[in-house]
């Protein structure tokens, strides 16, 4: 069972869902101190859904495409938000773009997970463009959304080597083992009240780098 007093963490999402996941576990032990109380996805019957089902989370759909407009399927999502009571809103997979008015309504009250070590590779295909430009040290990120895609103050990242012989899959998959680490990490350290932001730069009170998130070059 959650904490009772753990605090209120909406997800949001469009896709499988695995990052979701991550958080689902994590919360369903005792002494996490964050409960996901409501997954919203803007798509009908993604996997992502199922998940929330199997961990007796409230699944919501607002398909984007029912509205006539990107507002009016912000304020339908603003509001799917407020109701469910989440401080926090986590985006997980969650393919739509967010304007400024429902960015600064929810203001470092709102996170994503991008699969690259930002500023580089925002946007979309980030292990095929991280395999093209050769880099030895790819990875994901935890950050604030601001209005500008996959912008925003970086809240912690985690690196993983990259291979000789990745293909865009394999490096994906590594990635994704450390979005699962990561993800969970940051949420606990919001929820016990460690993160700031001062001049667009995080601060993260007392945390250590989560334990096997960050990897040196392998050398030799
Ligand atoms: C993840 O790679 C995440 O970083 C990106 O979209 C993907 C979502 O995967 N924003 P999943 O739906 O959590 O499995």
């Amino acid at each position: 069972m959650p904490q009772v007093d753990a605090r209120p963490v909406a997800v949001l999402v469009s896709g499988r869902g695995t990052n979701l996941q991550a958080l689902l576990d994590a919360a369903a032990a005792p002494t996490y101190p964050a409960r996901i109380v409501r997954v919203i996805s803007s798509r009908p019957g993604v996997a992502a859904l199922d998940r929330a089902r199997a961990a007796g989370v409230e699944g919501v759909v607002v398909h984007h495409r029912a509205f006539a407009d990107r507002p009016a399927f912000e304020d339908a999502l603003h509001a799917a938000l407020v109701e469910s009571g989440a401080e926090l809103v986590v985006l997980a997979g969650f393919m739509r773009l967010l304007t400024d008015g429902f960015v600064g309504r929810w203001r470092d009250r709102l996170i994503n997970i991008h699969p690259s070590l930002l500023p580089a590779f925002k946007g979309l295909d980030t292990h095929a463009r991280a395999l093209d430009a050769g880099v030895r040290l790819h990875g994901c990120t935890v950050h604030f959304v601001r209005p500008a895609m996959d912008a925003g103050p970086i809240i912690a990242q985690a690196a993983v080597p990259v291979g000789p012989d990745d293909t865009p899959d394999v490096l994906a998959a590594r990635v994704l083992g450390a979005e699962h680490r990561l993800l969970p990490a940051v949420v606990r350290w919001w929820a016990e009240g460690r993160l700031s932001v001062h001049a667009e730069r995080v601060r993260v009170a007392g945390a250590a780098a989560p334990d096997g998130v960050l990897w040196g070059p392998v050398v030799g």
